[in-house]
């Protein structure tokens, strides 16, 4: 089947399998490898990305149902300008360790402070559940997510 889609400002036709799923069209079709795999059981959040503009995890999604939209995953996130903000936050507030986690912890944010700007820790914590980090414990992400929400 023939798909057309728009990522990260690009827009793509392709010949993708009716099976094929999103993140495996993301990552081996179009090289865009900042899209994580983390677990196969639609679990762990590592590949989340955009898609028109709210988080979706994209081992969940088949390419097919991608079908018109703009999608946005990590490496389209910064601007001309340098980082986007959330970027910007975990790095400055060390919210990444081996990073495997983050570029789905980052478009997680991204789009759960724009829905909810005024969350308060506990909100965010739940607002991510959905995210799994093996390394940092959390704290840190959270401290990240509230510097942006403000
Ligand atoms: S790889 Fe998609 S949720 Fe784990
Ligand atoms: S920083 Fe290592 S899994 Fe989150």
């Amino acid at each position: 089947m023939q798909i057309s889609l728009t990522i990260n400002g690009t827009e793509y036709c392709e010949e993708v399998e009716p099976r094929t799923l999103l993140v495996h069209f993301i990552r081996d079709q179009l090289g865009l490898t900042g899209t994580n795999i983390g677990c196969d059981t639609s679990s762990c959040g590592a590949c989340t990305i955009l898609v028109d503009g709210q988080s979706a995890k994209s081992c969940n999604l088949l390419a097919v149902q991608a079908e018109g939209s703009e999608i946005t995953t990590i490496e389209g996130l910064a601007g001309e300008d340098g980082l986007h903000p959330m970027q910007q936050a975990f790095h400055e507030c060390h919210a990444l360790q081996c990073g495997y986690c983050t570029p789905g912890m980052v478009l997680a944010s991204v789009s759960l402070v724009e829905e909810y700007p005024d969350l308060d820790g506990q909100g965010v914590r739940e607002g991510l559940e959905g995210n799994l980090c093996r390394c940092t414990g959390y704290q840190n992400i959270v401290k990240a997510v509230l510097s942006v929400g403000k």
